[in-house]
């Protein structure tokens, strides 16, 4: 059966990628926190946001390529950083890479990726971005941005929203530790019961931090790698720190996780590129507002000019329109890509990719909206 026939939407996707992912990691991809309120309402405020079809003017094939800070994609969308990416499926970030380069299209590695952001610049080129999640250890911080550069990222990605040590339950009851203890006896049987995973993941070897291991003190890895999180990666950002870290990066700086207007001026005014609206999929806060509540207000805000990127809850090529329509420039997903390689494998990341253009220009070219400028025209 053809893809498009078996998975025509992203919402088939997450059905096939449910079946194939132990639920340990199943469950660590779709959670949010405590009451998980603010996933659903990443997706309630979407439905809500409505959209003018004007049919008067003659019928163009629209436009969706667009530029950002200076390099051009051939749609508004990409891939947002994961943590823990190639314990979710193997490989996993090698394969988005590949399709986000083969479809002209932003691909950000994680920090906590597991590949190195060599490996994956090496591959990926100009079309990947990294994230950094900072550490407060100066030498280590001095040394990951180096390597950025010397690795050729021009863009770095800064995720904001995580302050402290947060709990999620649907983690703690899987029993999913950072990194993943693969001896606990009901891991190993969710594994044995899911064997494309397991198979796929005995051929890449058990997942690793890699752009993080050469700091680990040494012993045996994984409670290395404990070790190492729990006393150098405590990640908050005061405006102070903002500061160093924007005098120690030349490069492209998007500020990730920004909610508050006055923070995004803030921001902005310190020397940011641009502002990445997010709650972060809803896994940190769960009363945190949503992009769709926010990005009207923070684009009036910023003005015109301002780069401004979204992510939370788009699931298809319509919300990618909705949420340029609020304001965005640009638009990220995380599970939806996720659930494309975990159900269909390889090829996921080309399929998704390909099914979110094709919903997005058929959305315009119903809406009779010629490009991505003129989207804000349609809001109703
Ligand atoms: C994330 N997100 C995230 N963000 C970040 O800056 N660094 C990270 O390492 C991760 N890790 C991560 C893992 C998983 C499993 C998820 C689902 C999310 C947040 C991510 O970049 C993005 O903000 C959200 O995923 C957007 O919401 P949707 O598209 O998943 O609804
Ligand atoms: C998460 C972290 C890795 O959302 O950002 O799981």
């Amino acid at each position: 059966m053809s893809l498009d026939k078996k998975f025509p939407s992203v919402a088939d996707m997450a059905a096939g990628a449910a079946k194939r992912m132990p639920k340990f990691v199943h469950e660590y991809m779709i959670g949010g926190i405590m009451d998980e309120t603010c996933v659903e309402r990443n997706r309630s405020t979407l439905n809500e946001v409505q959209l003018m079809p004007r049919y008067l003017q003659e019928a163009q094939k629209p436009d969706i390529s667009t530029t950002v800070l200076g390099q051009t994609f051939d749609a508004p969308f990409g891939v947002a950083p994961l943590g823990l990416s190639g314990l979710m499926w193997p490989n996993l970030e090698n394969v988005l890479a590949a399709a986000a380069k083969q479809h002209n299209l932003p691909y950000t590695l994680s920090t906590y990726a597991c590949v190195s952001l060599e490996e994956i610049r090496k591959s990926g080129g100009d079309n990947t971005w990294f994230q950094y999640y900072p550490s407060d250890t100066p030498e280590i911080e001095q040394d990951l941005l180096d390597r950025c550069k010397n690795a050729g990222y021009k863009t770095l990605v800064l995720t904001v929203d995580i302050p402290v040590e947060t709990v999620r339950y649907r983690d703690a009851k899987s029993g999913l530790s950072v990194p993943p203890d693969f001896f606990d006896l009901k891991t190993l049987w969710q594994m044995v019961t899911h064997p494309t995973w397991s198979l796929t993941m005995l051929r890449y070897g058990v997942p690793q931090f890699r752009s993080l291991e050469k700091y680990y003190p040494p012993g045996p890895k994984i409670p290395a790698s404990v070790k190492f999180i729990s006393t150098h990666m405590k990640g908050h950002i005061t405006a102070e720190r903002f500061k160093d870290i924007r005098a120690a990066w030349d490069g492209n700086l998007i500020v990730k996780g920004v909610l508050d207007v006055g923070e995004a001026e803030t921001y902005m005014s310190l020397g940011a590129d641009g502002i990445q609206v997010s709650n972060h999929g809803g896994r940190q806060f769960d009363a945190a507002p949503t992009p769709v509540d926010m990005l009207p207000a923070i684009r009036q805000a910023l003005g015109p000019e301002a780069l401004i990127l979204a992510d939370g809850g788009v699931r298809n090529g319509l919300d990618i329109a909705r949420m340029i329509a609020l304001g965005a420039n640009f638009v990220l997903m995380g599970r939806p890509f996720v659930y494309a390689v975990a159900a269909i494998g390889e090829r996921g990341g080309d399929h998704v990719m390909r099914v979110l253009k094709q919903e997005l220009t058929m959305s315009m070219a119903q809406m009779g909206c010629p490009d991505l400028i003129s989207m804000p025209d349609h809001l109703v």
